[in-house]
């Protein structure tokens, strides 16, 4: 990592590839030097009406809460560098509405950022919420979505999405195979023989499903042993290592200013980029040193 970044600002731990700092982060990220990260990508307390433990603010006050941060990580992005913003929606208080407050924030970002590209978090196994309206009086179904949008500071950030291929479905297998004989679709669109090349995967959509949190980790299983919290609203690691592999190249250097438990970190450092983490409440990066402990992990698989 270049010198100049967290110059004379003491980690509270580091790893191989990444270090850990304890704070405010509009006053740690003074000590990022301009135009040098490659990727942020961050989950922030959402606009809630029930609020977490660590503190959320109003919606009706989140954009003006979030601008100062964001006018920080368009100085300290590269210009080839993203931003990916993972954020939840609200409801209006006592009412079956919803807030529209990540849209405002949407509008807000759009002014200084270009928008990449946005997508969906599918949570199919969300619990059934707000209880009221959903489970009580059933007028409402269950919110199973997040929205993730992809930020960049110019018009052409790097990005490569063979590195996120998924793997083919059996009939795509076939096709390959077997090939395919050129005709035009109901649709009107002719299929051309570049369908039946052999890409090593499937391009992914913009929409990402999978389950909201591990349950039985080794970070869970430390934090219950030596009695330290565990973070409440931790994303899975799927949600960083997908936008870390289609937007950075290995070296390069991945930032989450709203850390929690540093699962952003740990991701990072699996796939071999170096990272940052501000977190300002220290029983939650004190947890989570316990990603890093591999070796540990290891043995717990085997
Ligand atoms: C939704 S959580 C992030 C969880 C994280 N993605 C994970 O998987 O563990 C948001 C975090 O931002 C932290 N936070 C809120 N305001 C902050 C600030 N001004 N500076 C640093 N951290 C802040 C909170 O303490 C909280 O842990």
């Amino acid at each position: 990592m270049d010198d100049d970044i967290m110059k004379n600002v003491k980690p509270y731990y580091k790893t191989r590839f990444g270090k850990a700092f304890v704070g405010n982060t509009l006053e740690l990220i003074k000590h990022i030097p301009n135009d040098s990260i490659d990727l942020i990508v961050t989950s922030p307390p959402y606009g809630l009406r029930d609020k977490k433990e660590y503190g959320n603010a109003d919606p009706e006050v989140y954009v003006d809460w979030f601008m100062p941060f964001a006018e920080q990580f368009k100085r300290v992005l590269k210009p080839s560098g993203s931003f990916v913003l993972n954020i939840g929606g609200s409801w209006e208080l006592g009412k079956p509405t919803r807030s529209i407050y990540q849209f405002r924030l949407l509008l807000e970002l759009c002014k200084i950022f270009n928008l990449a590209q946005e997508f969906v978090w599918t949570k199919p196994a969300a619990i059934p919420t707000p209880a009221q309206w959903v489970t009580v009086k059933r007028v409402r179904v269950k919110d199973a979505i997040e929205y993730i949008w992809w930020f960049s500071k110019t018009e052409n950030p790097k990005a490569d999405n063979r590195k996120v291929l998924l793997p083919y479905s059996d009939a795509m297998v076939n096709l390959i195979k077997k090939g395919y004989v050129i005709k035009k679709r109901p649709s009107g669109y002719s299929i051309s023989k570049h369908f039946q090349k052999d890409n090593g995967g499937s391009i992914p959509p913009n929409f990402l499903t999978f389950g909201s949190q591990e349950s039985n980790s080794y970070y869970i299983r430390m934090c219950k042993e030596h009695k330290i919290k565990i973070h409440p609203a931790r994303y899975p690691i799927k949600l960083p290592e997908f936008f870390i592999k289609f937007l950075t190249d290995e070296r390069d250097i991945v930032f989450d200013p709203f850390a929690g438990s540093n699962v952003t970190g740990e991701s990072a450092e699996k796939l071999g980029r170096e990272w940052l983490a501000f977190e300002k409440e220290e029983e939650y990066l004190k947890g989570s040193k316990f990603r890093f402990n591999f070796n540990q992990k290891a043995l717990d698989t085997l």
